[in-house]
C-alpha cells in the first residue's frame, strides 16, 4: 500500500517537524511493509530527505520540467536535479498542472525525462466534471494513459494515481461501486498496454480520515495519493491506521 503525501503550495522549514510521529509510526512492525512518500514543494526537498535519512519514507517532487539538461528556464526544476538532492519520486500530470498547461505531449516528454533519471513516476489522471457528466471519463482516461505514456516501455517506474478533478478538494468522493469500475478500467487499459500483470493505481481526491474506512474497502485501488490531509501528521498518520488494520 503506498500513501503519497502531497504538500502542493503549503509548507515552510518548520514544517517539516510534523514528519516525525510518521517516522515513528512507520517504525513500528505493523506498517512496516506499507510505503509512505513525501512530495513537498521544492524548497522542502533537501531538508525533509535530511529529516528522513534514517527511515524507509522517501522524498518526491510534484513536478518537473520537460528538459533534462540546465538550461535557461526561469522558476523551473529538472528531473536530474531533483535526483542529485536525493529525490526518487516526481508527481507528473496533476491537474493542477494540467490546468496551467501541461499537456499529454508535454506530460509524456516529463516522464520520460523522470524515467530516464530513475525517478519513480507518480502520473496522474482524471476527468473534469464535465467529462463525468457526458459520460467521458473512460475516454479521457484511456487518451491521458495513451498519449501520456506513448513510447515508455514498462511500468516498473510508474504508479498511476486516478484523480477524478471534481474530488480534489472539495470534500467529495465517488461513489465506492464507480471508484472500483474506474480503478478496475484503468487497470485493464495498462494490462493492455503494457502486458503488466500488476499495476499499481492509487486514488487521490479529498481523501481523509473519515472516508478512508470506506475507500480501503475498494481492494483494487493500491494506495492513495493524499493532499489537504496529508499535511498534518495526526490526520496522515490516522489515515493510515485506518487502512493497515
Ligand atoms: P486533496 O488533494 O486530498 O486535498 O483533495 C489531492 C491531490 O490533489 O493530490
Amino acid at each position: 500500500m503506498y500513501f503519497i503525501a502531497n504538500w502542493k503550495m503549503y509548507g515552510n522549514l518548520s514544517s517539516i517537524n510534523t514528519v516525525k510521529n510518521v517516522i515513528n509510526l512507520s517504525k513500528k512492525t505493523k506498517f512496516k511493509k506499507i510505503k509512505i512518500i513525501y512530495c513537498p514543494p521544492y524548497t522542502l526537498l533537501r531538508p525533509l530527505i535530511k529529516k528522513l535519512r534514517k527511515s524507509k519514507i522517501q522524498v518526491g517532487a510534484q513536478n518537473c520540467h520537460t528538459d533534462n539538461e540546465f538550461g535557461a528556464y526561469t522558476g523551473s526544476v529538472n528531473a536530474k536535479m531533483i535526483k542529485s538532492v536525493g529525490g526518487k519520486f516526481v508527481i507528473i500530470g496533476h491537474s493542477e498542472n494540467r490546468l496551467e498547461g501541461d499537456s499529454n505531449k508535454k506530460i509524456n516528454l516529463k516522464i520520460k525525462s523522470s524515467l530516464k533519471e530513475n525517478l519513480k513516476v507518480i502520473f496522474c489522471i482524471g476527468e473534469n466534471l464535465k467529462e463525468k457528466r457526458n459520460k467521458k471519463t473512460n475516454k479521457i482516461l484511456k487518451s491521458q494513459i495513451i498519449n501520456g505514456l506513448k513510447n515508455v516501455k514498462n511500468l516498473n517506474n510508474i504508479i498511476v494515481a486516478y484523480e477524478p478533478i471534481w474530488a480534489i478538494g472539495t470534500g467529495i468522493i465517488p461513489k465506492s461501486n464507480d471508484l472500483d469500475k474506474k480503478v478496475k478500467t484503468i487497470k485493464k487499459i495498462l494490462n493492455k498496454r503494457f502486458k503488466s500483470k500488476n499495476p499499481k493505481v492509487l486514488y487521490g481526491g479529498s481523501v481523509n480520515s473519515k472516508n478512508i474506512s470506506d475507500l480501503t474497502q475498494i481492494s483494487s485501488i493500491d494506495g492513495f495519493l493524499i493532499g489537504g490531509a496529508s499535511q498534518k501528521s495526526k490526520n496522515f498518520i490516522d489515515i493510515i491506521k485506518k487502512t493497515i488494520n
